[in-house]
């Protein structure tokens, strides 16, 4: 399966069909983790949870006991950097048939930092469960969704841009790339709120955060920032099977931005 048949295929999930994941297919998830790397080179330490022993539980998942968590420093771009890896890490359960679902609000966070052993300068972004998706979704799972309309997207001209945030971006403008756009256009994010706007401009693809309110806490982390992490990963992992090399930098092209936007980071095109 390609990259981008995962990215279409996977969704959140919520219901599992109570089977815990094999000891070798939990193995094979962490050591995955352990060597993905970030773009950002910012470390981070993942543990496979098991929720009995630990005391974790999350409202809206079922069906599962087992839960996969990382933790790193509260550093610049550790958001960013921590959801393009754990992306990596739901895109790979998925090629085993594996569900996942990013908790970063519905789940007793401070049993989950305890297992996780969260020192002073660290922080738990988010956490997932790892199970087999059940054959049906449970009446909680089906609301939820529709609740947060979880099954739509954007259009590709209201999130892309071409040149500058006055002019949507095309499908055949983006001609070689398009399907590295369409990857972030189905990303998963807190909330589906999407918050990425991507502009291609003179073979460089700018990333933004259209920021909604709540998200951001007092201590200074933004969830939506992991969003932008994952919609990094979706460009790249795509661009890359469609045999084109990015490269991230983080140089803000000045572009013209409404107050409510913030600039990520940009991928050369190679
Ligand atoms: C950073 C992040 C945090 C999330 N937090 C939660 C959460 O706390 N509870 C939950 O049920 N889903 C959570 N989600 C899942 C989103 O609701 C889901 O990705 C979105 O609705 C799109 O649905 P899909 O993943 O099935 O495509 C989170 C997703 C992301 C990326």
């Amino acid at each position: 399966m390609s990259m981008m048949d995962i990215i279409r295929e996977r969704r959140s999930v919520r219901t599992f069909d109570g089977k815990n994941i094999s000891d070798d297919e939990a193995v094979k998830i962490l050591e995955f983790a352990q060597k993905v790397e970030n773009p950002y080179d910012i470390g981070i330490t993942w543990k496979i949870l098991d929720a009995k022993k630990e005391g974790l539980s999350s409202a809206v998942i079922a069906g599962t006991n087992t839960y996969i968590a990382g933790k790193l420093l509260r550093v610049p771009h550790a958001e960013e950097a921590f959801g393009y890896s754990f992306e990596k890490v739901v895109l790979f359960a998925k090629s085993l048939g594996i569900g996942t679902t990013m908790i970063g609000g519905t789940m007793n966070r401070s049993a989950f930092e305890r297992a996780m052993n969260i020192s002073g300068q660290e922080f738990l972004p988010c956490v997932s469960p790892l199970g087999y998706p059940a054959k049906k979704m449970s009446f909680k799972e089906t609301m939820m969704r529709k609740g947060i309309k979880a099954d739509t997207r954007f259009d590709f001209g209201e999130v892309f841009f071409d040149g500058s945030f006055d002019n949507p971006l095309s499908e055949s403008k983006a001609g070689k790339l398009c399907e590295a756009f369409e990857a972030v256009r189905l990303a998963p994010s807190a909330v589906n709120k999407q918050p990425w706007r991507l502009v291609l401009c003179d073979g460089k693809v700018h990333f933004y955060e259209k920021r909604s309110k709540g998200f951001a806490s007092g201590d200074g982390s933004d969830m939506q920032k992991i969003d932008m992490g994952i919609a990094l990963c979706h460009f790249e992992v795509v661009a890359m099977e469609l045999g084109v090399s990015v490269l991230l930098k983080i140089e803000d092209p000045g572009l013209e931005i409404k107050n409510d936007m913030v600039y990520i980071a940009s991928f050369d095109i190679g």
